[in-house]
């Protein structure tokens, strides 16, 4: 499984990359699994305007550097979000990066890592929304994790106190990467029939 873990926020001083950074180390432990990191703040898109919504634009022009995250994740198997909650939803900059797409997410699965005082939970549920309208799988697990900040050291090392817990994130972010995986397997061997 190639996985890409979209970094969800760009702002200064930003707490997510650590939080993305935990969830690269985890999935890397994992056999037949390669991580890349995609932060969006490398991807200064601006906002979406183009005049026909993309899939139904055979002839689109798109943005250089949007383009560009396109072809990122049109390389990979699967994908998990890493977003804050921003207003009780995700941030404008990852909708804005979802408005872009057209069919590179299409029949593989993606994961949720939020985080926000309830975990990032509200911001989470509506990505579940967009995401099955960016025809991807959204999987049924997600990780909600609350207090990232005292949480995570800023090289993405989770507390010893959270890693003992055993009903914890680290234990929530294990079975998700478990089921991940599964998806993964299971959809591109389903891809791979059609093609
Ligand atoms: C514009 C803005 C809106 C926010 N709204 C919420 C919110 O609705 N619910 C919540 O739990 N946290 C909210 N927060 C707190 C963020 O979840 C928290 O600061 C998180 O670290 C933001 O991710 P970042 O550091 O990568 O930007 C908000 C933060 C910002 C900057």
């Amino acid at each position: 499984m190639k996985v890409g873990i979209v970094v969800g926020t760009t702002r200064e001083g930003r707490q997510t990359p650590k939080q993305a950074q935990w969830v690269a180390t985890t999935a890397a432990k994992l056999e037949d699994v390669d991580v890349e990191i995609i932060d969006l703040a490398d991807y200064p898109m601006p906002f979406f305007a183009e005049p026909i919504s993309p899939r139904y634009n055979p002839n689109r022009v798109v943005d250089e550097t949007a383009q560009k995250f396109l072809d990122k994740l049109a390389e990979q198997d699967a994908y998990i979000f890493v977003t804050p909650e921003y207003n009780h939803s995700i941030p404008g900059v990852l909708k804005n990066a979802f408005d872009y797409l057209d069919f590179q997410m299409n029949r593989k699965p993606s994961a949720i890592v939020s985080h926000g005082t309830v975990g990032g939970a509200r911001a989470a549920m509506h990505l579940k929304e967009i995401l099955s309208e960016g025809k991807t799988v959204p999987i049924p697990s997600f990780v909600a994790f609350h207090g990232v900040s005292e949480g995570i050291d800023d090289d993405g090392n989770l507390s010893e106190a959270l890693k003992a817990n055993p009903y914890g994130p680290q234990a929530q972010l294990d079975g998700m990467l478990a089921e991940l995986k599964w998806y993964s397997d299971a959809l591109a061997a389903a891809r791979a029939q059609e093609a």
